[in-house]
């Protein structure tokens, strides 16, 4: 029987995570793990609401933080704790951390985003995927029909970044160099992540959020 474990994929815009959430999908499929592989904003209800409000434009950046904390709240009420109670690996693309790094850089006070996710749960692990984003533009434009968000450019990019680096600091993420192969980094998060599973003790109780400056 597997154990409990909650892993986070972040980075910004473009970074690769969807590429290594399905890379690590496929692999603890073949390897016999139960998982759920989810994303951020959800393919719930909520998410679908939140994805067409975002199309928008000219939100508030606080109508944003709200709807992206609920959304957040029936992820983790719908699907990722119920997913860690039947013992299953979650790995899941952006998580608070998202919030956190892309909403105080639209000028929201990170002690209010912190303060609305009372309900979330800790992971066990998040990966931070870290590249440029003169890179992650150029992989962008490469790609067909590819449409610019309006927030997506490099210098708002750049301090999504640099939050980013911080965070990793304060809540100990592994940051990995996303800037080689797809194979190259999916080597790496598939060995942290089986360290740390393997490390894991059954007993550990599904953790909270807490604020570990
Ligand atoms: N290691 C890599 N080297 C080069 N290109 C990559 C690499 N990983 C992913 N890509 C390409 O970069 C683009 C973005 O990748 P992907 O969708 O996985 O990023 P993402 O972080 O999930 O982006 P988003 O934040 O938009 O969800 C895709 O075209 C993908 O094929
Ligand atoms: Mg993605």
């Amino acid at each position: 029987m597997g154990k409990p474990f909650f892993c986070v994929l972040e980075g910004i815009d473009g970074s690769g995570k969807g590429t290594q959430l399905w890379l690590m999908e496929r692999r603890m499929r073949k390897e016999g793990f139960e998982i759920l592989a989810t994303r951020e904003p959800t393919q719930t209800l909520t998410g679908y609401f939140l994805k067409i409000v975002l199309k928008m434009g000219d939100i508030h950046p606080l109508t944003d933080c709200f709807l992206f904390a609920a959304d957040r709240a029936e992820h983790v009420d719908k699907l990722i704790l119920p997913a860690l109670n039947e013992n299953k690996v979650v790995l899941c693309e952006r998580y608070l951390f998202s919030s956190i790094a892309y909403q105080t850089m639209k000028g929201v006070d990170e002690t209010l985003i912190r303060s609305m996710h009372e309900f979330a749960l800790m992971p066990d692990l998040t990966i931070l995927i870290d590249v440029s984003p003169e890179v992650t533009m150029k992989r962008k434009e490469q790609v067909l029909h590819y449409e610019g968000e309006k927030f997506e450019n490099v210098e708002f990019l750049t301090g999504v970044r640099k939050k980013y680096h911080e965070l990793a600091r304060r809540h100990h993420m592994v940051i990995v160099d996303g800037d080689r192969d797809e194979m190259v980094v999916h080597e790496e998060i598939w060995r942290i992540f089986k360290e740390r599973y393997d490390a894991k003790s059954v007993q550990t109780d599904i953790a909270r959020f807490v604020d570990e400056e």
